[in-house]
């Protein structure tokens, strides 16, 4: 069993050449390379340049780190570019490990892009209303391996409300984890955008990590610690997996089908979250 963790994402504007270098060093299992909404209009091109040479000439340097890059939408002036750039960088030789689509509202979104960029998977951003609608289809995309909720996104054109328990996207986020999660996919929480609150930012990472998302898309590094410690395994989780295995296996040997833990039974459908809580935490632990 092996398990990518996706704890920790961090969106890094692709224009800023120190915080991609700073990047190299931080604590964080995927770095989402943007050209998207985090760097101005006239800087998208010399981004675009700095971003393709950087991944090309010392992709190598983010190590295990997970590098996707967040291109402009197809309907911006950049999209088309950014994608051809991309797709030439790649048979350069760039490490790119997915390319993330912005708005994708339909699975022919995706066609027009996969079209234009071979060779690499695609995630894509799920932040409209037509998005949350047809996330089914568009998990179902066969050059789909990873999906992001774009919250900021998704409640401006929601027009809902900032609370804190996100009581109005949830809807939103049932759907898309659904459909991610029926197609095998990794998908990965919205950014919490008040980067100085750190109590508010481990309620809504302790949410989604009990919704069932891989990780939390992050914007600031003083972000990392708090979502790499909630969507790891605790230390009590992986002592409770190990008991379940061992009660699980002697229950077995003993010709039963059930052995009970804590005052709870123990399945085999049990036995697998358990083992894949332990593949979980042997790959956090083979990071360091
Ligand atoms: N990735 C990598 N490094 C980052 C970073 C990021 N997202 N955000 C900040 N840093 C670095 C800074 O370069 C600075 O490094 P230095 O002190 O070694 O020079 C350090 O962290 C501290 O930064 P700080 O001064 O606290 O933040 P700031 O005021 O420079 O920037 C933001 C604050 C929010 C503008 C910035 O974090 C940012 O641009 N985040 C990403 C936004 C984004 O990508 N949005 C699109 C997706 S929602
Ligand atoms: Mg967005």
């Amino acid at each position: 069993m092996t398990v990518r963790p996706y704890r920790s994402a961090l969106y890094i504007p692709g224009s800023k050449e120190r915080a991609l270098e700073k990047a190299r060093s931080l604590p964080c299992d995927a770095i989402l390379f943007d050209l998207e909404d985090a760097v101005a209009p006239d800087e998208k091109i010399a981004a675009r340049d700095l971003l393709c040479k950087t991944l090309t000439e010392n992709g190598a340097a983010y190590g295990a780190r997970a590098k996707i890059v967040r291109v402009n939408g197809l309907d911006s002036a950049w999209g088309s570019d950014d994608l051809a750039a991309f797709a030439a960088a790649i048979t350069a030789g760039a490490q790119i490990d997915a390319v993330l689509i912005p708005k994708v509202s339909s699975p022919a979104d995706l066609d027009a892009v996969a079209q234009l960029i071979p060779d690499v998977p695609l995630w894509a951003m799920m932040e409209t209303a037509f998005g949350m609608i047809n996330a089914p289809a568009i998990a179902a995309h066969p050059r789909l391996t990873g999906m992001v909720m774009g919250t900021n996104d998704l409640a401006k054109e929601l027009g809902t409300r900032v609370r804190a328990d996100r009581l109005p996207m949830q809807a939103g986020l049932g759907l898309c984890l659904l459909a991610a999660k029926a197609h095998g996919l990794v998908i990965l929480d919205g950014v919490y955008n008040a980067f100085k609150d750190e109590a508010g930012l481990l309620a809504e990472c302790e949410q989604g990590r009990d919704m069932g998302f891989d990780g939390k898309t992050l914007i600031h590094p003083a972000q990392l610690d708090t979502a790499n410690t909630a969507f790891a395994p605790s230390s009590a989780e992986i002592d409770l997996a190990q008991r379940q295995i061992a009660a699980f296996q002697e229950a077995e040997a003993a010709g039963q089908g059930v052995a009970v833990v804590d005052g709870r039974i123990v399945e085999n459908l049990h036995i697998v979250t358990a083992r894949q809580t332990l593949a979980k935490a042997e790959a956090i632990a083979a990071l360091s």
